[in-house]
C-alpha cells in the first residue's frame, strides 16, 4: 500500500517506520510537501499538530481517500479537549474517508520495536476501517472497532485524560482495570 503522511515529526516517524518494515510504500512530509505526500498516498495519515491541520488539509487534494486522523487539540494544563478534531478533520475533507486511530497512546510507543497495543479506530466507512485495521496489524498490534467517527470525539478526550494523569505522575495504565 502506498502511505502519505502529512507530517515528518515523531508520530510520522514512529508509525511510517513500521509500516515501511510491514511492506509498505511510505512518504512522509514537512510543512510545505503536504500536497505531494498526499498524492502519493492511496491512505494518508494526518500527523501534524491540531493547529495546523486547516493549512495542512487545505493544500491537499483528498477525495476518495482513507484518512487516518490521529490528532489531537488537548488544552496544556486542563488536559481536557473543545474540540473534535476528526469532526473537524471531516468537515475539512468531506470527500475523504475519515478514520480516527493511534491517538491514544504517546509517540514513543510507535517507536518500540514491538508496539503490542490495542488500537481503537472510530469510523463510518467500513472498507476505510478495515484497511485501517489491516494497517494496525501490520505493526503488531489489535485494531479494536470502538464505533461511529462521532465516537472519536470521546476517545480524544480520553487521550487529554491519560495525558494528565501521566503529568500529574501517575500511570494511566494502573487506572484501568475491568
Ligand atoms: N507526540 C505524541 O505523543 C502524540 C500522541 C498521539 C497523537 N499525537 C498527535 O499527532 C500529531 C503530530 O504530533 P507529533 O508529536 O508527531 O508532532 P511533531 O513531532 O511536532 O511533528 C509535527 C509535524 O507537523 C508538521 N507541520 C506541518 N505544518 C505545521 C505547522 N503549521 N506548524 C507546525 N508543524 C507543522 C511539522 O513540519 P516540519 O517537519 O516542517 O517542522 C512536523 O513534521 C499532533 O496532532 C498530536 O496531537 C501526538
Amino acid at each position: 500500500m502506498r502511505i502519505g503522511i502529512l507530517g515528518a515529526g515523531d508520530m510520522a516517524q514512529g508509525l511510517g517506520a513500521h509500516w515501511v518494515k510491514a511492506g509498505h510504500e511510505v512518504k512522509l512530509s514537512h510543512r510545505d510537501e503536504s500536497a505531494e505526500a498526499a498524492a502519493f498516498g492511496d491512505v494518508i495519515l494526518v500527523a501534524v499538530p491540531a493547529e495546523a491541520v486547516p493549512e495542512v488539509l487545505g493544500a491537499t487534494d483528498l477525495a476518495g481517500k482513507v484518512l487516518i486522523d490521529c490528532t489531537n487539540a488537548i488544552i496544556p494544563g486542563e488536559w481536557t479537549v473543545r474540540t473534535s478534531m476528526a469532526r473537524r478533520v471531516a468537515e475539512l475533507a468531506p470527500e475523504a474517508k475519515v478514520v480516527k486511530a493511534f491517538n491514544l497512546c504517546h509517540e514513543s510507543v510507535w517507536k518500540r520495536q514491538y508496539p503490542h497495543k490495542l488500537v481503537p479506530i472510530c469510523g463510518d466507512d467500513p472498507s476505510a476501517i478495515n484497511l485501517v485495521k489491516r494497517l494496525v496489524a501490520d505493526i503488531g498490534c489489535t485494531p479494536a472497532e470502538a464505533g461511529p467517527l462521532s465516537r472519536a470525539e470521546v476517545l480524544e478526550a480520553a487521550a487529554a485524560f491519560v495525558i494528565g494523569l501521566s503529568v500529574a505522575g501517575f500511570d494511566p495504565r494502573a487506572a484501568v482495570d475491568m
